[in-house]
C-alpha cells in the first residue's frame, strides 16, 4: 500500500507527478490550449462581479490561501482576504451580498472550516469550496466548488493535497481573470503552458532527492530553524516551516524575509539554520541581500534556488536547486524541497514521520 516506499509521507511526496497530472485531467488541454473549471464556469458571472473573496482555512490550506490572495488579486484584480477559520467563525465577521467565501480543506471535515461557511452561508455569501475528499461535509455544504482530485492523502502531514490546491487555485484565478479581462489572452496563454509544464517539473525537482537528504543530515540537530520567502514564497516559508516542525520536532518559524530585520534576526547565530526560498523572480535581488545579511551573522543558509543561479549558491552553506517557474506558479515547485527535508530530518531523527505525536488527520473538534 506504501507503494514500495519507507512511508505514505514519502510515497506521497513522489505521487506529486501524478497527483496533479489527475487534478489538471479533464481540465487543461494544453494542445488546444483551453481550460475548464466546471464549478467556476456554472458561476462565473458570480466571481466577475464580487465585491470581495474571504478565503477561509486551517494550517496548510491556509497557506494554500495565501498564495490564492497573491494570485486572485494579480490576475482578477479582486480583493482578498484570507482568515484562519478559527478565528472568523468566532468573530461575527462583516458579510454581505457580492462576498464570495473560498473554503479550502484537504478532509472536508475540518470543525473550524465547517462552521465557519456554515455561519457565512447563514449570512447570504456565496460558497466555493476547494476539497480533496469528495462527497465531504465541506464540500456539501457548498455551492459550488472545484475537487483538487490528489488522491487519499494517509500521511498526516499534508504534502500533494497542498500541490493540488494550488493548481486549482491557479486555474481558477486564471478563468476569472480572463473573464472578467483583467488577464489578457496571451498572458492567460502563456500561464496556460507554464501550467502544462508542472507535473514534469516536479518530477524534475523530486529526482534531485538525494542531494536533499545529505542537506538534511548537516542539520538534524538544529534546534530551531527560520524559513523565508517573499512574494508568491512568503507562503512557502509559512509551509515550510509548518512541515518541518510536524515532522521533525524542531522548533521552526516561517517569515516574509523583510521582516526578518523587524525582531527575528535578533535569534541568527552561528547555530541557527535560515531557509531561503530564493527562486528567480521578481524579489531576486532583495534575497540576494536578506541572504547577505544573515551570512554577515554568522548563520546557516539553505537556499532553494533555481537552476543556473551562481550568485546565491556561492552565498549558500547549502542549496537545493528548482527548474525555472512562472513567479506565479513558483510555489508549486519550491515547495518540494521543503518537503523533501522536512521527511528527510525526521526520518533521521527516528521519529514516525506517518504519525507525528499529538496531531489527527482531520481535525473534526474545535
Ligand atoms: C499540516 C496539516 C494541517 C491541515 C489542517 C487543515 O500538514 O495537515 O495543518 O492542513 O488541519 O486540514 P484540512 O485541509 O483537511 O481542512
Amino acid at each position: 500500500e506504501k507503494g514500495g516506499y519507507d512511508h505514505f509521507m514519502l510515497k506521497e511526496i513522489f505521487d506529486q507527478p501524478a497527483s496533479l497530472t489527475d487534478c489538471l485531467r479533464g481540465r487543461l488541454d494544453s494542445e488546444n490550449m483551453t481550460l475548464t473549471l466546471a464549478g467556476v464556469e456554472q458561476h462565473l458571472s458570480v466571481f466577475a462581479q464580487a465585491k470581495r473573496i474571504v478565503i477561509v482555512a486551517c494550517g496548510t490550506s491556509w497557506h494554500a490561501g495565501l498564495v490564492a490572495e497573491y494570485m486572485i488579486e494579480t490576475l482578477c484584480r479582486i480583493p482578498v482576504e484570507v482568515e484562519y477559520a478559527s478565528e472568523f467563525r468566532y468573530r461575527n465577521p462583516v458579510i454581505g451580498p457580492g462576498d464570495i467565501i473560498l473554503a479550502i480543506s484537504q478532509s472536508g471535515e475540518t470543525a473550524d472550516t465547517l462552521v465557519a461557511i456554515e455561519r457565512a452561508k447563514e449570512q447570504g455569501a456565496f460558497i466555493f469550496g476547494v476539497v480533496n475528499a469528495v462527497g465531504s461535509s465541506i464540500a456539501r455544504l457548498s455551492h459550488a466548488g472545484a475537487y483538487t482530485h490528489a488522491g487519499p492523502e494517509i500521511g498526516v502531514a499534508s504534502t500533494k493535497a497542498f500541490t493540488a490546491q494550488l493548481t486549482v487555485l491557479a486555474m481558477m484565478a486564471m478563468k476569472i481573470g480572463k473573464a472578467k479581462g483583467t488577464l489578457a489572452e496571451a498572458e492567460y496563454n502563456r500561464l496556460l503552458g507554464e501550467l502544462a509544464l508542472i507535473p514534469e517539473k516536479v518530477k524534475t525537482t523530486l529526482a534531485t532527492h538525494e542531494a536533499i537528504k545529505e542537506v538534511a543530515k548537516h542539520y538534524a540537530d538544529a534546534r530551531d530553524f527560520l524559513f523565508l520567502g517573499r512574494g508568491y514564497n512568503f507562503p512557502v516559508a509559512l509551509e515550510g516551516a509548518l512541515k518541518l516542525k510536524e515532522i521533525s520536532y524542531i522548533h521552526a518559524e516561517g517569515y516574509p524575509a523583510a521582516e526578518m530585520k523587524h525582531g527575528p534576526i535578533a535569534l541568527v547565530d552561528e547555530n541557527l539554520p535560515v531557509l531561503f526560498i530564493a527562486t528567480k523572480d521578481a524579489y531576486y535581488e532583495k534575497i540576494v541581500s536578506n541572504i547577505q545579511e544573515i551570512k554577515a551573522r554568522k548563520g546557516k543558509v539553505i537556499a532553494v534556488i533555481s537552476e543556473g543561479d551562481t550568485l546565491i549558491r556561492s552565498m549558500a552553506d547549502h542549496v537545493m536547486v528548482v527548474p525555472e517557474v512562472d513567479e506565479l506558479l513558483a510555489p508549486l515547485i519550491s515547495v518540494l524541497p521543503t518537503q523533501l527535508l522536512s521527511y528527510y530530518i525526521g526520518v533521521e531523527r527516528g521519529l514516525d514521520v506517518d504519525k507525528p505525536r499529538n496531531l489527527a488527520k482531520s481535525v473534526t473538534v474545535e
